[in-house]
């Protein structure tokens, strides 16, 4: 009966979100519209930051110093600064300063599945702001295979943003027309990676031949090719074969597609992005099968990266057999969460850098939407939260437990990922000239994770009930307090697009190697021909 209150509540939000008479108001105290003055950065919040007395923490180094802000970047990183009266002063005494978490891996306003993801742009930023996260990298799906129309809608979508954000492209065809396009991506929009999906087929599925195109395009543009390593023809044989055996309910989901079609995969995409000499970027990597393809990759010399995302790190797959509905239904994903043991592999591999950077994936459904599955598991839209998690999980289950430094967490929730799309030191670091995007944790405040107090609009939370140690109590968004004294205080159409320009460090070589490959060719054979 709760549930069924709460479908029809959400119905209720959505219809009225969809006239656009919402923005979700459990933001902020202002009433509809948001006006600037009781819904954050407001007009009177001043531009000029002192965060006084903190460890300032990079991935490189920890330091004791004041950190002062002006106009949105970083103009000075040491003890002791002196500042006039008008500036504003956030005490960071016994906290740690770090820049914000860079979430590369989302999906806000993703239509998949028949539907329509439950977070936007503003309530998936308002989300991550709550979490200590100030930029994301979203997918953008192209429009009928056009990446342009693609692009424009996804920059419509944006238009209520309040962080910083970025895009991926997905590539869902191939002709001439979306090779030229992925130029017009990189070299006009900003853009610098592709994903392919090796699954999901009938919808984003994508052949080998049309991979191997993609990242040779991938390649000569400088772009990242990014992969979701599943044998999709494989897992459409599981799933016939769950329902054949009357297995509709979430765990079938799990069943259809085991580790090993990950595994596959990913050893393929991995062997094709050799054949091609370009780098290959694996997302969530949520096996030991998957996880132990790129380990073999790195050791042999190969550009791989692998990000396994939160609920691959610290969730099993036992909540997909309960017997509620909509509790098994909202750890649906892909691949799915697997049986414990390859959570502790994952962080392992994350402590060893065997893995780089941690993502969310976040695509967040509500209970209704999840019930579009009740009677197969194949109807169920994949996804689940963390956007807003992220970072308080992974300080708790890797720095909390001894796995990681308190630098390697800014290394795996930010700076890595700030290097690997081109945008670092703009983005992931405390420096002077930087971007202002920080926040102040406080490591010896604790978390508790609750579906009725997250920011996310979905009804439900896969990390529902979990608590640990650390807090993200102030979070600065472009030299602006988004986030403090646990109030958002944020408005739509606030956020910035941040173009990633092309060739990274991961393309470092590549042309050496090809000509070292090409000049160590004996061949073609000179050869001549004796006529008998
Ligand atoms: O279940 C998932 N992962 N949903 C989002 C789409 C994707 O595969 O990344
Ligand atoms: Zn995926
Ligand atoms: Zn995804």
């Amino acid at each position: 009966m709760a549930h069924f209150l709460t479908y029809l509540l959400l119905s209720f939000l959505i219809i009225y979100d969809s006239l656009g008479l919402s923005q979700s108001n459990q933001f902020c105290d202002a009433g509809v519209g948001y006006p600037e003055s009781t819904c954050g950065f407001s007009s009177s919040s001043s531009s000029k930051l002192l965060i006084k007395g903190g460890t300032v923490l990079n991935a490189h180094q920890q330091e004791v110093a004041d950190v002062y802000v002006e106009d949105g970047i970083i103009v000075a990183v040491k003890p002791n600064i002196k500042v006039d009266e008008d500036v504003t002063l956030l005490d960071a005494t016994g906290k740690y300063v770090m820049p914000g978490g860079i979430d590369p891996h989302t999906h806000l306003a993703m239509e998949f599945m028949g539907t329509e993801t439950i977070d936007d742009f503003f309530s998936g930023q308002a989300a991550a702001l709550a979490g200590g996260t100030t930029m994301h990298i979203d997918f953008v799906i192209p429009v009928n295979g056009s990446l342009v129309a693609g692009f424009e809608a996804y920059k419509k979508k944006a238009k209520k943003s309040c962080m910083n954000y970025g895009f991926h492209m997905a590539i869902t065809k191939w002709d001439e027309s979306v090779s030229r396009e992925m130029e017009i991506m990189v070299k006009e929009k900003g853009i610098n990676s592709f994903k392919f999906f090796m699954a999901y087929k009938g919808s984003l599925m994508i052949s080998d031949e049309l991979l191997l195109q993609g990242l040779e395009r991938c390649k000569s543009l400088g772009a990242l090719a990014m992969v979701h390593a599943e044998n999709g023809d494989a897992v459409s044989e599981g799933q016939k074969r769950m329902i054949d055996l009357g297995i509709t309910g979430p765990e079938g989901h799990a069943l259809s597609r085991p580790p090993v079609l990950e595994g596959e995969a990913t050893a393929r995409a991995i062997r094709l992005a050799k054949f091609v000499n370009t780098p290959l970027y694996v997302v969530h990597v949520m096996s030991i099968d998957a996880m132990e393809e790129i380990a073999r990759a790195r050791k042999s010399g190969q550009k791989v990266i692998g990000e396994p995302v939160v609920s691959g790190l610290v969730l099993n797959d036992s909540g997909l057999w309960d017997p509620d509905f909509v509790t098994a239904a909202k750890y649906v994903m892909s691949p799915p969460i697997r049986e414990s043991g390859h959570d502790k592999a994952l962080q392992a591999a994350l402590s060893t850098g065997v893995l780089q950077l941690v993502g969310t994936d976040h695509c967040t459904f509500n209970s209704t939407q999840k019930a579009f599955g009740i009677d197969d598991f194949r109807k169920i839209p994949n996804g689940v939260n963390g956007i807003e998690e992220r970072m308080h999980l992974v300080w708790d289950t890797m720095v909390e437990s001894g796995q990681i430094s308190v630098t390697d967490f800014v290394r795996i929730t930010s700076t890595e990922c700030a290097r690997i799309f081109n945008i670092y030191p703009r983005k992931g670091a405390i420096l002077v000239g930087s971007d202002a995007d920080i926040i102040i944790f406080n490591p010896n405040s604790s978390f508790e994770i609750s579906a009725s107090m997250h920011h996310s609009r979905t009804d439900t939370n896969v990390y529902d009930g979990r608590k640990g140690k650390g807090k993200v109590e102030v979070t600065i968004v472009g030299g602006r307090v988004g986030w403090q004294d646990d109030e958002l205080k944020v408005v739509p159409g606030s956020g910035k697009y941040i173009e990633m320009p092309p060739f990274s460090y991961l393309f470092n070589g590549i042309d050496k190697a090809d000509a070292k490959y090409l000049s160590s060719l004996q061949a073609p054979v000179k050869r001549y021909f004796t006529a008998s």
